[in-house]
């Protein structure tokens, strides 16, 4: 089916440096954009590599000393304008997510409110930069500090969320006084490039926000331009603790600063005094978001022996209801997976559990006849920790569940992983609920709620799931530092 947008501009298909769409890359080679519903080619985009990263690289650089001058209410109202376009557009960018990543078309449009709530967050922030007055130790000597933005940011945005992910890295930047040169997920450039042409409408001046496309083979070449140049000063990531880890070593010459957003393996913990309903519904927008293709995703779900089986089996009875197809069915609530390797990683996932001693109560099985991608809502039960799907991240529609007994072993299973992400629990115990909070080793806990994700709260994780926040107030500081300035002779 066709892309019916209302204003089809905003399917671009080119590249942006120094405020032009450039149609093509030095080297002439594409990358094919593919609808993950059905393999379908949707356009092709430049596949750029290190000549349009310099490009990139240069035109943030020339734009810098200017932007950093612009006064914050400025960039507020310029950043504000773009949040008012993203808004405006609703229903195309929706449209744009849901064919090139393959959420339900209702999810694609929520993504994208939910993008804008990052960009009107930071428009507002930027007018909030203040230094401080530090009372001075002698006399005759005034001390403050300034906030300054760090310089060029290099955002290297993931799939799962196209837009949210753009906006929640380069609204702060722009808020910030920062230039940015972007380099978005290959699967998912479509969204970006969108967002980019409306943040250029609203204002933002050439050079400031630049953007390149690249192929998963060429976004290393592409990249290293950016972490080998002492002109980036910040590296800003969302994806895998691997890439995430390179990122911090290669950057280690220029010493910029890093937000590593990276891999989680989120606990899910039901007390045997939890509401065992409200503990389903909180699974169910937690694990079913993005269909599992959420870093914050429930990994590992971990049930109170006495409350197991009535769990269990409510939340069978809801996943097996769950209608999976294409974002352009209105009924459907659970997408296609992102590609291939997304779901041979879970049906690898869910055959070590089977065959480790996991008992399937729903799904289980790719779902072929719908298209390449699909895989059907999955409860497994008898999981343990020396499974794949507990050691690592699923990314995906499978919730596997494990029966525990005492608090300190659920605690102990909880925190037996690098990742310190997102961890949720539900309880109706007071004392336990400080008890529980305090000792999960995450930078993220849901308790008695599935819904974590917003604007005003810092969004990141501990361990290997990185460092810096997003998000609230704390989400501008890692596009600053902090400069002392000390007068004396007064
Ligand atoms: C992510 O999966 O990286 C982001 C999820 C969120 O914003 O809640």
């Amino acid at each position: 089916m066709p892309l019916t947008l209302t204003r089809p501009e905003l399917q671009r298909s080119a590249y942006f440096i120094a405020g032009q769409w450039r149609p093509a890359a030095a080297s002439g080679a594409t990358l094919a954009v593919t609808d993950p519903a059905t393999g379908v080619v949707i356009t092709h985009v430049p596949d750029c590599g290190p000549p349009e990263a310099l490009a990139a690289l240069d035109a943030a650089h020339a734009a810098f000393p200017g932007w950093k001058k612009v006064p914050a209410k400025q960039r507020a109202q310029i950043i504000k304008r773009w949040n008012d376009l993203v808004l405006a557009h609703q229903d195309d960018l929706g449209k744009l997510i849901s064919r090139e990543q393959g959420k339900p078309l209702a999810e694609g449009k929520g993504e994208v409110a939910y993008a804008a709530s990052y960009i009107e967050w930071f428009a507002e922030e930027a007018t909030r930069m203040n230094g401080e007055v530090i009372p001075a130790p002698v006399p005759g000597r005034r001390m403050f500090a300034l906030k300054e933005p760090v310089g060029v940011v290099a955002a290297i945005t993931p799939w799962n969320f196209p837009a949210a992910m753009i906006a929640r890295k380069i609204a702060p930047a722009l808020a910030a006084g920062c230039t940015v040169v972007c380099k978005p997920a290959e699967d998912t450039p479509l969204t970006s490039l969108a967002l980019v042409l409306l943040a250029q409408e609203a204002g933002v001046p050439d050079g400031v926000l630049n953007i390149v496309t690249a192929s998963r083979e060429k976004t290393p070449e592409v990249v290293d331009v950016w972490l080998d140049d002492a002109r980036v000063r910040k590296i800003t990531f969302t994806g895998s603790t691997p890439v995430g880890k390179h990122l911090a070593q290669r950057s280690a010459d220029t010493l910029k600063k890093l937000s590593l957003e990276l891999g989680g393996n989120a606990p899910f913990i039901v007390f045997e005094d939890a509401d065992i309903d409200a503990a389903v519904e909180g699974l169910m927008s937690a694990k079913f978001r993005n269909g599992g293709q959420t870093c914050v995703s429930p990994n590992r779900v971990f049930v109170h022996g006495q409350v197991h089986d009535e769990f269990a089996s409510k939340l069978s009875t809801r996943v097996a209801a769950l209608k999976v197809g294409p974002a352009s069915d209105p009924a459907s609530q659970i997408g296609p997976m992102i590609n291939d390797r997304a779901v041979e990683k879970i049906e690898r996932h869910v055959q070590d559990a089977v065959a480790r001693g996991a008992k399937v109560l729903a799904g289980g099985r790719r779902l072929s006849d719908l298209g390449p991608n699909y895989y059907a809502p999955t409860v497994l039960v008898n999981a343990d920790a020396t499974m794949a799907c507990s050691c690592e991240e699923t990314f995906g529609p499978v919730v596997p569940i494990t029966r525990f007994n005492s608090e300190a072993e659920v605690i102990a299973a909880a925190n037996d992983t690098p990742f310190g992400l997102a961890a949720y629990f539900y309880s109706t115990d007071v004392r336990r609920i400080w008890r529980v909070a305090e000792v999960l080793e995450t930078g993220i806990v849901g308790i008695n709620e599935g819904a974590l994700a917003a604007e005003a709260a810092p969004f990141g994780g501990v361990k290997a799931s990185g460092y810096g926040r997003e998000g609230s107030v704390h989400g501008l500081d890692d596009y600053l530092h902090i400069k002392y300035l000390c007068q004396g002779q007064l």
